[in-house]
């Protein structure tokens, strides 16, 4: 069993999240909304002021003798009458370090958090319809399919689809 560790990312990370979110959106552009050129044109300061913000929304990070090498995404809807619901993004595991179980780690690791947090119903993600792994994963978990949207993304003249997510956690 591979020894990994997660926890939430600070302030104190930015730089490593910055670089891994560039990773993860040069290596599968198909599985994220957000363009590389997008984010290399963002700051590593609006990545620290994101992970200093101490609320109920964060990021995870899974941690192999000390180097960042996953990370999961959690958000918490803001409006009063959608706070019963989360979202989860940015869910990213370094290609060389897959099916070693830091994906599955991640995961276990963010449901219990967030099964801790007052009032929180269900939780949300958006998945590319082609990513067998990351939708195997979701639904090993309980997550189901309630939508698809089709040519989510356009990337060149290239589309691809979403499925929409669910896991209900009472
Ligand atoms: C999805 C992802 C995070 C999984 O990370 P990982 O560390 O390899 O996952 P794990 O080793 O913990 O595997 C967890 C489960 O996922 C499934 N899985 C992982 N890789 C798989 C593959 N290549 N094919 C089928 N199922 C797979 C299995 O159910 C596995 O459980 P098992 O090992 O008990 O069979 C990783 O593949 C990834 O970063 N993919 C690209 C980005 C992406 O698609 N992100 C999702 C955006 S919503």
């Amino acid at each position: 069993m591979i020894d990994v560790e997660t926890r939430v990312l600070t302030e104190g990370d930015a730089a490593a999240y910055w670089n891994l979110r560039l990773e993860a959106l040069e290596q599968e552009p198909q599985s994220f909304a957000e363009s590389a050129e997008e984010h290399r044109a963002t700051p590593v300061e609006l990545a620290a002021a994101r992970l200093r913000q101490a609320d109920a929304s964060f990021v995870l990070g899974a941690f192999l003798s000390g180097e960042l090498v996953g990370m999961a995404g959690f958000f918490r809807e803001k409006h009063l009458k959608a706070r019963h619901k989360g979202r989860i993004w940015g869910v990213y595991v370094r290609v060389n370090y897959r099916r070693q179980g830091i994906g599955r780690a991640l995961f276990s690791a963010l449901l219990e958090k967030i099964k801790t947090l007052p009032g929180l119903e269900q939780v949300n993600l958006t998945v590319s319809a082609r990513q067998v792994a990351a939708k195997t994963l979701y639904r090993s978990l309980g997550f189901e399919t309630f939508g698809v949207e089709r040519a989510a993304l356009k990337i060149g003249d290239q589309y691809f689809d979403e499925e929409y997510m669910v896991l209900r956690l009472r």
